[in-house]
C-alpha cells in the first residue's frame, strides 16, 4: 500500500479537500487496495474539527465526499507515509523542521501542476468562496498528475 499525506496549516481547508479529491480519484481508478490517503496540519489550532464549511461546500458541489477530523503532523508520520505533500513553502519548511531528516517522498503539491508548477496552493481561509473553487481546481489538476506519476513509477 502506498500511503500519502497532504499537509496544510490548519488541516481544515486545503489538505482535507486534497485528501477527499485523492480518495475519490483512487476509487474511480480502482486503486483503493494500492493507494491510501490522509491529511494533517502543521499547526494545532483545529485538532478534532471537521473541515471548513466552505471546503465541504466546494467538495460536495463537485460530487466528492469529504470527511476528516483535524490533526497535527508529527515527525513519526514520516515513517508511516511514503509521500508527504505540503500545500505551500511555509508548510514545507515546517515539515522539514519537524522531520529533521530528508524524506524521499516530500514534494510540494503543485510540483505536479502543469499550470504554474511549484507555486503555492494559496491559503483560502481569510478569503471568499472563489478562493475555495480556485484551490479545488489546483488540487484536482495536481492530484490527477500525481496519481499518474504513481501509476507509472510503481507500475500500478
Ligand atoms: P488550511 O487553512 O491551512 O488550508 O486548513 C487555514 C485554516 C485555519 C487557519 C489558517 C489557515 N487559522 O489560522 O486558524
Amino acid at each position: 500500500m502506498i500511503k500519502i499525506i497532504f499537509i496544510c496549516l490548519g488541516n481544515i481547508c486545503r489538505s482535507p479537500l486534497a485528501e477527499a479529491i485523492c480518495q475519490h480519484k483512487i476509487k474511480e481508478k480502482g486503486l483503493t487496495d494500492k493507494i491510501s490517503c490522509d491529511s494533517a496540519g502543521t499547526a494545532n489550532y483545529h485538532i478534532g474539527e471537521d473541515p471548513d464549511s466552505r471546503s465541504i461546500e466546494v467538495s460536495i458541489k463537485h460530487g466528492v465526499p469529504i470527511q476528516h477530523k483535524g490533526r497535527q503532523f508529527h515527525y513519526t508520520d514520516g515513517e508511516t507515509y511514503d509521500y508527504i505533500l505540503p500545500m505551500d513553502e511555509s508548510n514545507m519548511r515546517n515539515i522539514i523542521h519537524e522531520l529533521g531528516y530528508k524524506h524521499e517522498g516530500l514534494f510540494l503539491m503543485r510540483e505536479f501542476d502543469a499550470q504554474d508548477k511549484g507555486a503555492d496552493v494559496p491559503d483560502p481561509y481569510y478569503g471568499g468562496k472563489d478562493g475555495f473553487e480556485n484551490v479545488y481546481q489546483m488540487l484536482d489538476r495536481s492530484i490527477e498528475a500525481f496519481i499518474g506519476m504513481l501509476i507509472e513509477k510503481h507500475s500500478l
